[in-house]
């Protein structure tokens, strides 16, 4: 029997925001296909999870995939989808085997996560795979929670805009919604400030660096911190 393909969230950072179930089912699989960003580095979802979850006796497989924009509607890098080629196709001899395999992924796999990328193309080599996505807890929530502040309350309307992508309409965008949760800003922090302080919004937004980490930083003062050298893990709301 084939095996099952887990796409696993681990979470934000603090290893007690793993879930019950994704604890279990890492547990479950004897094979972790884990991420990682730099060929040289290590995997963030993996130094995550080994905070709550044992590493002895896994089979630890590590899977490069270059920090490249992937825009959606257009051809992709072909760099970055040779990654989830090889990808797939070293989970799917694991599945053939019979082997249970799990994909850890920062915070929850539905955002911005390679997982649904690797998963697609496995399906695409073979449709009928079981595949199972367990959920974690997000980034976005881990920072509002950072600020104890909700995302949205009542009638409010609340967009998630990856800043790396501006295309010229952020600030229509920033203007329509009540909340807006900018993520990948550490590079583009300059250009968010300016546009925040254009719109007159740079007191309602706070950027929160490296959510619920032991390191966790709050910084309300923007303009300042986009002086600095951010943490990749940076992530702006602005709540109105
Ligand atoms: C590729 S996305 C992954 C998002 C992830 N799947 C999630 O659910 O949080 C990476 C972006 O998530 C945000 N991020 C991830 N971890 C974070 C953390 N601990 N604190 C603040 N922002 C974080 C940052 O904006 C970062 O650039």
């Amino acid at each position: 029997m084939t095996g099952t393909f887990y796409v696993i969230g681990v979470g934000p950072g603090d290893p007690e925001l793993l879930t019950l179930k994704a604890a279990r089912l890492l547990e479950k699989c004897p094979v972790w296909f884990v991420p990682k960003a730099h060929q040289n580095g290590d995997s963030t979802a993996l130094t995550i999870l080994a905070g709550s979850v044992a590493t002895e006796g896994k089979e630890i497989l590590e899977l490069h995939f270059p920090m490249k924009k992937v825009r959606m509607h257009q051809a992709v890098d072909p760099e970055v989808e040779a990654a989830w080629q090889k990808a797939a196709e070293a989970i799917l001899a694991k599945l053939n085997a019979g082997i249970d395999v799990a994909f850890p992924t920062l915070g929850d796999p539905a955002i911005y996560s390679t997982g649904f990328y690797v998963c697609d193309t496995l399906l695409k080599i073979a449709p009928r795979l079981p595949v199972s996505i367990v959920p974690g807890v997000s980034s976005i929530g881990a920072s509002a929670a950072a600020v104890n502040q909700p995302l949205c309350l009542g009638d409010d309307r609340m967009v998630v805009v990856p800043a790396t992508f501006e295309n010229g309409q952020l600030r229509e965008t920033i203007a329509q919604f009540d909340t807006v949760v900018l993520m990948k800003v550490h590079r583009v922090m300059p250009k968010v400030v300016g546009l925040l302080a254009e719109l007159d919004l740079l007191d309602k937004a706070v950027l929160v660096e490296r959510s619920s980490r032991s390191d966790q930083r709050v910084r309300r003062d923007l303009a300042a911190a986009a002086k600095d050298e951010l943490h990749y893990f940076s992530t702006v709301i602005v709540r109105k």
